[in-house]
């Protein structure tokens, strides 16, 4: 039995018609860069996330940095965030000259923790960092950009980590009682929902990226922007393609060569029919895999009652280092793949290093490295496949 991490062949199978008619139709018209499938891909990812405006772009890392752009976070502002994430959500934050300020994890959701959040934010508005790490101040980033004396707090960039939403109530009143940006990083949650909204249609805007392996996924790189903000929306327009005014040849500020390509927003409008269906399928892959792993010695994960997951990823907790080793060896015989998000924290990554944070400073976070993993996940999954790799794991 040969089991793929991700089986994006036999979706392919599904929608290899529609996907090729598309494509016939962007050759056709010939409008490669901005024609008309960007348009409707926008309109109607925004109906289906119940969001005013959508903007599509070329990945969920450029997404971030139109997001951060559009907020006018300016060097040296300090962006809460989790260290536990994608290198891209942390990386965003320094490219724009921005500190990114680090704050643990609960471990149960893997998630921001919203206390973390509050505590950190008192931190740094009182500039007193006992207890609580802190970036150095002084310290020169890879790019040449400082970090200030006094970090005032300027934005949160919440992360959906898995597909899980993060605990929005209380975030979203803390950025209001704080006067911060919220951008929630939906890399990798698109479909999920919180209290039955879209992750998407949350904070002042929200990103999303179409990289393959994502639960929607493009064939190439891509992403999207969101905000119910008319100002927001029209400033990411323009920093999409180079800063642009009235035309193209009137550029009113600094931005980026940021659009999705027309062939890509054709891909996913054939890939958003059956994305509503696939959602109920990887939902009922995590039940299973649930069901088979809760008489084990793992821990699985815990999805709160007001949250639907997007289930971007299925990732377990092994009792320690040592005993994760030995079901990676036993996986390995047994031909089953497995992946680990992610290996190493944000905090302790060289690029990082001028932060000043040390092992230890996220001591939850840093304990999830050292115990998690992820099956394989995908719509596909049969549920053959997913009595083999729990026996796998639970023979360990
Ligand atoms: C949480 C998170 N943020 C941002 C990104 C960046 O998206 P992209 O790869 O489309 O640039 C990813 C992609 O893996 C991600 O998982």
């Amino acid at each position: 039995m040969n089991i793929p991490f991700i089986d994006l062949k036999s979706q392919y199978e599904i929608v290899k018609g529609q996907v090729q008619d598309n494509i016939d139709a962007v050759l056709k018209h010939g409008a490669y860069v901005m024609g008309p499938e960007i348009g409707e891909l926008e309109k109607s990812l925004a109906d289906y996330c119940g969001q005013k405006h959508a903007l599509a772009c070329s990945s969920g890392t450029d997404a971030l940095l139109l997001a951060l752009l559009s907020l006018e976070i300016k060097p040296g502002d300090a962006v809460l965030t989790t260290p536990f994430t994608f290198f891209a959500t942390a990386e965003a934050i320094a490219f724009m000259g921005a500190v990114p300020v680090f704050v643990d994890i609960d471990p149960e959701t893997f998630n921001i923790s919203p206390e973390g959040l509050e505590r950190t934010i008192a931190a740094l508005k009182e500039n007193n960092s006992s207890g609580i790490p802190l970036p150095s101040s002084g310290a020169l980033s890879d790019l040449g950009h400082k970090v200030p004396e006094k970090l005032i707090p300027k934005a949160i960039i919440s992360v959906d980590l898995f597909g899980l939403p993060c605990e929005y109530d209380l975030i979203e009143e803390i950025a209001r009682k704080h006067d911060l940006k919220l951008i929630v990083d939906a890399a990798q949650s698109f479909g999920a929902t919180y209290h039955g909204k879209s992750t998407c249609a949350i904070g002042h805007a929200a990103c999303t990226s179409f990289f393959p392996a994502k639960p929607l996924g493009c064939y190439g790189d891509g992403g999207m922007c969101f905000t119910n903000d008319a100002d927001i929306y029209s400033l990411m327009q323009s920093l999409r393609v180079h800063g642009q005014g009235r035309d193209r040849y009137e550029n009113v500020r600094l931005g980026m060569n940021a659009r999705m390509d027309t062939l890509q927003a054709a891909i996913l409008l054939a890939k958003i029919k059956i994305f509503p269906r696939e959602l109920e399928m990887r939902q009922k892959a995590a039940e299973n895999y649930n069901s088979l792993l809760s008489s084990g010695n793992i821990v699985t994960p815990s999805i709160p009652d007001n949250m639907k997951s997007a289930w971007a990823q299925y990732s377990i907790l092994a009792q320690d280092s040592e005993h994760r080793d030995a079901i990676f060896q036993k996986l390995k015989e047994n031909n089953v793949p497995w992946a680990v998000y992610y290996v190493l924290p944000l905090h302790l990554q060289k690029s990082f290093a001028y932060l000043g944070y040390s092992q230890g400073d996220f001591p939850q976070c840093e304990e999830i490295s050292r115990k998690i993993f992820s099956l394989p996940m995908h719509p596909y999954l049969e549920a053959e496949a997913q009595g083999k790799i729990a026996r796998t794991v639970l023979s360990v």
